[in-house]
């Protein structure tokens, strides 16, 4: 782990002079989930809760290992993640600021015991070691970025976690017909809150970078479709 970095102050990384298309949107993002974020606990306890569940059990994170989750939002699932991780370190990063104040501040309270620093970071441009971490935990993130920063973000996410170690995904589903329906009308009407469902663009990501699949299931709640997907990146190949 990177010692040098000041965990306490939330970071934004991705900072350009002359911002393009993908850098527009994902500052669009940003702002309207810092925005957000004192409700946000509203829509992830509705939407987001039982699913959580599902991937935490579908996660099997160690007592004393290294965990980030990636886009915490208001921090529910971070929480969860740190119960089971007493003794290790759980770290979180989201692109809002103002949702990773959030996630440190109600997770430090409830566990004031534990490891944990979160603070605001991209996903593109992930402030950490390569294979730092044992387990890389990121929920309903994906639909979020722009389509051109699927693959690199995805690569990012894969570039931290160890070889051997576990990746456990939320996507939107995209496995009902009338919930597809509904959710291109939410992505028309508000696209940075809602993103585009992508869930099939990441399980091909998934097997392109050698993860092998261990745990594949959706989940329903109110309306609300959720894939849950718990994957061990392969070990690279030894040159003889
Ligand atoms: C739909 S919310 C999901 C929050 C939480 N993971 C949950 O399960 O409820 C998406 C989160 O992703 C964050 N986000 C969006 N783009 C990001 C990026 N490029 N890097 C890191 N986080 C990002 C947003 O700020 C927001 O908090």
């Amino acid at each position: 782990m990177d010692t040098n970095l000041d965990l306490s102050e939330p970071r934004y990384v991705a900072q350009s002079k002359r911002p393009g298309n993908a850098e527009k949107a994902c500052r669009q993002t940003r702002r309207v989930y810092d925005l957000l974020a004192p409700l946000y606990p509203v829509s992830s306890l509705m939407f987001h809760s039982r699913a959580h569940r599902a991937a935490l059990s579908a996660s099997h994170i160690q007592n004393g290992s290294r965990v980030l989750e990636v886009a915490t939002g208001s921090g529910e699932m971070l929480k969860r993640v740190a119960r089971l991780n007493p003794d290790g370190q759980t770290i979180g990063v989201d692109l809002s600021p103002n949702m990773a104040a959030r996630s440190q501040a109600g997770a430090r309270k409830r566990l004031p015991r534990t490891r944990i620093h979160c603070h605001a970071a991209d996903v593109r441009y992930l402030p950490f070691h390569s294979a730092t971490f044992d387990t890389v935990v990121c929920c309903y993130l994906f639909e979020l970025l722009p389509q051109g920063e699927l693959a690199r973000s995805f690569a990012e996410l894969t570039r931290v976690l160890r070889p051997g170690g576990n990746l456990t995904v939320i996507l939107v589903g995209q496995n009902k017909s009338s919930f597809n329906a509904m959710y291109s009308v939410c992505t028309a009407v508000a696209p940075a809150f809602w993103g585009r469902q992508v869930a099939n663009q990441v399980m091909e990501l998934l097997q392109g970078h050698g993860y092998s699949v261990d745990k594949d299931y959706y989940v329903q709640q109110i309306h609300y479709s959720s894939r849950v997907v718990s994957a061990t990146l392969g070990r690279p190949h030894r040159s003889r």
